[in-house]
């Protein structure tokens, strides 16, 4: 599967995707179930380093890992150490951290659950995998609004966002789906919730900003003229003003810890 056209959107994902990923990486952190503080933590599918910074801010020592260049080169100098990688075959030794998050990267993967076992086999036994996807439920009015005056003006989804959507997007985008996955992967202990989550983004402004920044965007984006960019964002405010609520999106988060070698699930 094509993971995404990730080369193109560090910028916009910086200014305005973070808007919403970043409170949304400070909430995975907060379901580990133990302090990070002083651990080597994987900052997988790391992107432009949400989920490093939030990793940080409680003490961890993160190292973060993507296969798109243009993510980890945004902000480098500060910060943490940075692999270019893929999930599927991650260019660290078995047991070489402590813990991991994965923030909204299992999505991209057309089998998350081997996914998962690849993260498994680069975590110490007992460490913690956090992981975290947009839950297929989740609904707002103005956001749906919102993609709609894209369409009108002549955004077309790539195919890499609607592969996403059609095979990852179900083996994750639920609490059953991602228990499932984890299961699959043999993880201990899986603890996995849906819910809503309070991101601050309650203004049309944000909102257009947060969508604009999504990398499904980037490619349209950049084809159009600087002038019309900068059109386009007030026109699309204006037009969801009406409709705008608070943006709390539903996601799935996930908890789980790696097994001692060896030692599978007990059966039943
Ligand atoms: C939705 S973004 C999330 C970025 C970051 N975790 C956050 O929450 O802001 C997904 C990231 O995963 C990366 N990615 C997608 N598929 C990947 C793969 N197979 N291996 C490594 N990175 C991948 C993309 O390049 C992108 O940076």
């Amino acid at each position: 599967m094509n993971a995404g056209d990730y080369g193109n959107a560090a910028a916009g994902w910086a200014s305005g995707a973070a808007r919403v990923y970043g409170p949304l990486a400070v909430e995975l952190v907060g379901c580990s179930p133990h302090p990070l503080a002083g651990r080597r933590v994987l900052d997988a599918g790391a992107g432009t380093g949400l989920g490093s910074a939030a990793l940080a801010a409680v003490g961890a020592q993160p190292i973060a890992v993507d296969h798109s260049h243009g993510m980890l080169a945004w902000d480098r100098r500060r910060r943490p150490p940075a692999l270019a990688g893929d999930l599927s075959r991650l260019p660290l030794r078995d047991r070489a951290v402590d813990d991991v998050l994965a923030a909204f990267v299992l999505n991209h993967l057309d089998e998350p659950a081997a996914g998962l076992r690849e993260l498994a086999r680069v975590t110490r036994p007992g460490g913690a995998i956090l992981a975290s996807s947009y839950a297929t439920a989740s609904g707002s009015p103005a956001r749906d609004a919102l993609d709609e005056e894209l369409r009108r003006r002549g955004f077309v989804p790539p195919g890499w966002y609607l592969d996403i959507k059609a095979v990852a997007v179900p083996q994750v985008g639920s609490a059953e789906a991602m228990g499932r996955a984890a299961a699959a992967a043999g993880l201990a202990g899986p603890e996995v919730s849906e819910r809503a989550v309070d991101v601050g983004v309650d203004h049309a402004a944000d909102l257009v900003d947060y969508r604009l920044g999504q990398a499904q965007h980037a490619g349209w984006l950049a084809s159009l003229p600087a002038g019309r960019r900068a059109a386009l964002r007030s026109e699309l405010i204006e037009a969801i003003e009406p409709v705008m609520q608070p943006f709390r999106p539903t996601v799935v988060l996930l908890a789980a810890t790696v097994r001692p070698r060896g030692r599978a699930a007990a059966p039943g």
